[in-house]
């Protein structure tokens, strides 16, 4: 069924103009987190779209009980991994914990990751982040804004739990999102907040959107590798979907992902709050 790869694998550079384009369009498109250059060059194997060099790597590559510890020359190191092992995908990389806590610092640890190789930043947090998101955009960087749950605020949060439940809640999200796209963000990724919120804000802004536990109606969808091949250690959250089912190789993994993000079989209703 997903054996055909001549078809899935990318022919050209994916840019954020073709991201614009597919949501326009209303085709979905997939995202995988990715820390190496192998997996990297499976996922364009598959024709995966875009890449998230994650700061979750501190928990599934290092070991970490939370992503806080993840430093700004780790996420380098990583980023630089998987652009040599890249061709066609848009890569984001994460902006570790605090290494954006002043616009100037954003920009200088930004430049870091550029020069490492990411098409993209993305930084965690609301319409307090405003200026940061205008400065980096004016200089030419790309941002996506992480809003929802923001995993590293995990401590504030006081868990790893559903965001915007409560119709305060859903609003300020609602309205952190077109402030945050008014100040320059390119891409909002929404992580764990209502189905029915994530179609709501995804209709409401112009730039794509991607979710995770966010619902189906997300413009993209993304994933952690290791959730997605059943491989991670901690308890499966309920948004995770294993792929590595049915006697599939890794490479057929990523494409069943793909295929199902594109026909909105996946997130199914039982992925989604
Ligand atoms: O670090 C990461 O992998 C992420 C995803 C959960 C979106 O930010």
């Amino acid at each position: 069924m997903y054996s055909d790869t001549s078809k899935k694998k990318l022919n050209s550079p994916i840019t954020l103009s073709h991201l614009q384009k597919m949501k326009s369009e209303g085709e979905k498109f997939s995202c995988l987190t990715a820390y190496d250059a192998t997996f990297t060059h499976i996922m364009n194997e598959a024709g995966i779209e875009t890449i998230l060099v994650g700061d979750s790597l501190g928990m599934v590559i290092q070991g970490q009980d939370s992503t806080l510890p993840v430093t700004i020359e780790e996420m380098c190191y990583h980023v630089r991994a998987v652009k040599r092992g890249n061709s066609n995908a848009f890569l984001l990389a994460d902006m570790p914990f605090m290494s954006y806590s002043k616009p100037e610092l954003a920009l200088d640890n930004a430049a870091k990751l550029m020069q490492a190789g990411a098409n993209m930043v993305k930084l965690e947090g609301g319409n307090w982040l405003c200026d940061t998101v205008n400065l980096l955009s004016q200089r030419g960087i790309p941002v996506c804004a992480h809003l929802g749950l923001t995993p590293q605020a995990v401590h504030k949060l006081g868990g790893y739990k559903v965001q915007g439940k409560t119709g305060s809640a859903a609003e300020k999200i609602r309205q952190d999102s077109l402030d945050l796209v008014a100040a320059g963000a390119d891409i909002l990724l929404y992580e764990c907040i209502p189905t029915e919120l994530g179609k709501e804000v995804t209709e409401l802004v112009s730039v794509p959107t991607i979710g995770i536990g966010a619902g189906k109606h997300t413009d993209g969808q993304v994933l952690v590798l290791h959730d997605m091949i059943g491989i991670n250690l901690g308890k499966r959250p309920r948004f995770v979907k294993n792929f590595l089912t049915d006697g599939r190789s890794i490479q057929e993994s990523f494409e069943a992902f793909s295929q199902e993000v594109k026909d909105q079989s996946f997130p199914s209703d039982e992925h989604g709050f």
